[in-house]
């Protein structure tokens, strides 16, 4: 057993009363959704020795334990990215952990540029599956076998009977859900225009620069997941505007109230 995974396990379980049954990780400019939670426990992960720390703008780093909806969750206040230069394998440990506090299903978020052209920026696109087009695998190395197995496979990442609840709990609270594959880019740069034609081609609606290596390393160890991007612009090359962090600060903003409603309804009627 990884000792980082098992020093935050030891720092975190007393807080989690009974065992934490949900995870949620939290996306740029969608942080503030764990204000919402109810007799807040927080670890940084600078108290984590071992740990990654979480270093960009728009993003708090770290846990958030507590209740919603009578259901204990842990938060992930602050992700951590394969472009701040982190292996996958140490972006791993914090779905590791969550396994190892009690997790069954992991609600992973996140801020995404959309690259089917019936998207709109505000919309929420519900993840049917990625392609990993980063470059790695959190799953690269030696495999833990006490989380899974050497080959895991990917066919369900994204559960499809959960999926088929969330969309129908997000009908029944008035929010319109888009769906689609997300393909995940290393960044840190925006992509280029021809990267954003070749995407459309192979098949994906939404580009982004995280969520595949928490969705594999979440498959692996047997955690149920489910994927909402936040389209907060359009790709690159599809307007006529330059791409910049603010604008996917500012969109997510604005999203704010109907993501909060949307992850609401999941964590009170789907998990
Ligand atoms: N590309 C990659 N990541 C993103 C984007 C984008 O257009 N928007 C928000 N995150």
């Amino acid at each position: 057993m990884n000792e980082v995974v098992e020093r935050a396990v030891e720092r975190l379980a007393p807080l989690c009363g009974r065992g934490c049954t949900i995870g949620l990780i939290l996306g740029s400019g969608l942080g503030d959704y764990a204000e919402k939670i109810e007799n807040k426990r927080f670890v940084n992960y600078s108290e984590l020795s071992g740990f990654p720390q979480s270093h960009v703008e728009g993003h708090k780093g770290r846990f958030v334990i507590g209740e919603l909806f009578g259901k204990t969750v842990i938060c992930m206040q602050g992700r951590f990215h394969y472009y701040e230069g982190y292996p996958q394998s140490q972006i791993a440990l914090a779905v590791r952990v969550m396994k190892r506090l009690g997790v069954e299903k992991l609600l992973l978020t996140n801020a995404a540029g959309g690259v089917n052209l019936d998207f709109s920026p505000g919309d929420l696109m519900l993840i049917s599956d990625h392609i990993n087009f980063s470059g790695s695998n959190p799953l690269i190395g030696p495999n833990d076998d006490d989380f899974g197995l050497r080959f895991p496979d990917q066919s369900n990442v994204y559960d499809k009977t959960l999926r088929e609840k969330v969309r129908e709990t997000a009908e029944s609270v008035g929010i319109s859900l888009q769906e689609g594959v997300y393909m995940m880019f290393s960044g840190p740069t925006f992509e280029s225009p021809a990267e954003i034609v070749f995407a459309r081609t192979v098949g994906a609606s939404a580009v982004g620069m995280s969520t595949v290596p928490e969705a594999i390393a979440a498959t692996h160890c047997g955690i149920q997941t489910i994927g909402i991007s936040l389209i907060t612009n359009m790709a690159a090359g599809i307007l006529d505007q330059k791409l910049t962090h603010e604008e996917v600060q500012e969109t997510a903003n604005q999203a704010a109230q109907k993501f909060s409603t949307l992850v609401d309804a999941i964590v009170k009627d789907v998990f």
